[in-house]
């Protein structure tokens, strides 16, 4: 089976590279390209593609890839919204993801940016490497018996819940199903409530219709003065304008995004020598008190070796006509 492997970077060919050894049926060719209507011919005369969470998986892409004979998508990656899941049943083919590869690749990362815009770490670390040893700036709170709010308990989201037990703080969650995994200490609330009794608010659901944008002025209103947001999940659902004027009105003692609005065309890219136009990334990034990084949540080893493996055993499975539970489409 021949696989066409879009926007491979090299630590992908290095978790896919050996994996694939064991899937001898498989046959990997990878390219820098990012999967959108533009590149989808590109696949052309291949059983399957793999694409990642910039691609552009909508109707038109999966409309050329169909007519090039691609019968099967594999998302490498967790979530799926940027895939036309009608549009591909329409078409019979088969998308497949990853669900559950690593959560505490995840919630390690979202704990790491709560930590981090706390106690202002980024500063420190700057201020120490210009020899300045002054503590100005950098006064944080305790997690400690502090109330922690996490919204989507599924398994990045309990993990995250454990690691914030792991800190003595109270577990509250919002979540439209309960996770009995968690009953023993973590509490379940309203999102409003939610919104109201937590330090740290951490954000781990789906982006869906229902979820776009619910982080907005009117939700941030409702948070506690000196709260502090996490999003590890996916950009749109917080809305940056909106979170742009709830900082401004000091609402905030930190943010640290590891995904925003407009990571597309950013993410893993070196765009360092360009003069951005318009970003509201750079608007984000001249506050003191908020923390971006490049949706790296899923980077550990561990969870690019589980990714390696459950993608190349979604190709076999989809082939072989086997629904293994990741099946989006
Ligand atoms: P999951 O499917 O195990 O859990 C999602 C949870 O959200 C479920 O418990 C579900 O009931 C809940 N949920 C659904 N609608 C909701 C709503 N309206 N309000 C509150 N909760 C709702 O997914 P998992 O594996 O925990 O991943 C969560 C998200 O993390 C993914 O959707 C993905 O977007 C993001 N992610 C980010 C990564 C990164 O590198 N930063 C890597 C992997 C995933």
């Amino acid at each position: 089976m021949k696989l066409l492997f879009y926007a491979a970077k090299i630590y992908d060919k290095k978790s896919f590279g050996p994996v694939n050894e064991n899937y001898p049926e498989i046959e990997i060719d990878y390219i820098d390209h990012e999967l959108e209507p533009r590149t989808a011919s590109l696949a052309n005369g291949y059983d399957a593609i793999c694409a990642f969470v910039s691609a552009n998986v909508g109707a038109e892409t999966l409309q050329i890839l169909h007519e090039g004979g691609v019968k099967y998508v594999l998302m490498r990656c967790a979530g799926f919204n940027n895939v036309d899941v009608e549009k591909a049943k329409e078409l019979g083919i088969i998308v497949k993801r990853v669900p559950g590869y690593s959560p505490e690749s995840v919630a390690e990362l979202a704990m790491g940016l709560a930590l981090a815009v706390n106690r202002r770490l980024y500063k420190a670390y700057n201020k120490v490497r210009e020899n300045d040893y002054t503590l100005k700036g950098l006064r944080g709170v305790n997690f400690y018996q502090k109330t922690a709010g996490i919204v989507g308990t599924g398994k990045i989201g309990a993990a995250m819940c454990r690691i914030c037990r792991g800190f003595g703080m109270k577990v509250i969650a919002y979540d439209v199903y309960e996770n009995p995994s968690l009953k023993d200490f973590v509490e379940y609330v309203s999102l409003d409530e939610l919104l109201e009794k937590s330090d740290l608010i951490s954000l781990h659901c789906p982006l869906m219709d229902n979820t776009y944008h619910m982080i907005n002025l009117e939700t941030i209103k409702k948070m506690k003065d000196g709260v502090i947001l996490v999003n590890t999940s996916r950009g749109a659902l917080v809305d940056t304008d909106q979170l742009i004027e709830g900082i401004r009105l000091n609402k905030f003692l930190g943010v640290g995004l590891d995904v925003y609005e407009e990571e597309t065309g950013n993410v893993y890219e070196d765009r360092s020598d360009e003069i951005m136009k318009n970003s509201v990334t750079a608007r984000l990034l001249s506050f003191p008190n908020v923390m971006i990084t490049s949706h790296q949540g899923f980077y550990t080893k561990e969870a690019l070796a589980s990714i390696a493996d459950t993608t190349l055993q979604n190709l076999m499975d989809a082939a072989n006509g086997v629904h293994n539970g990741n099946d989006i489409a």
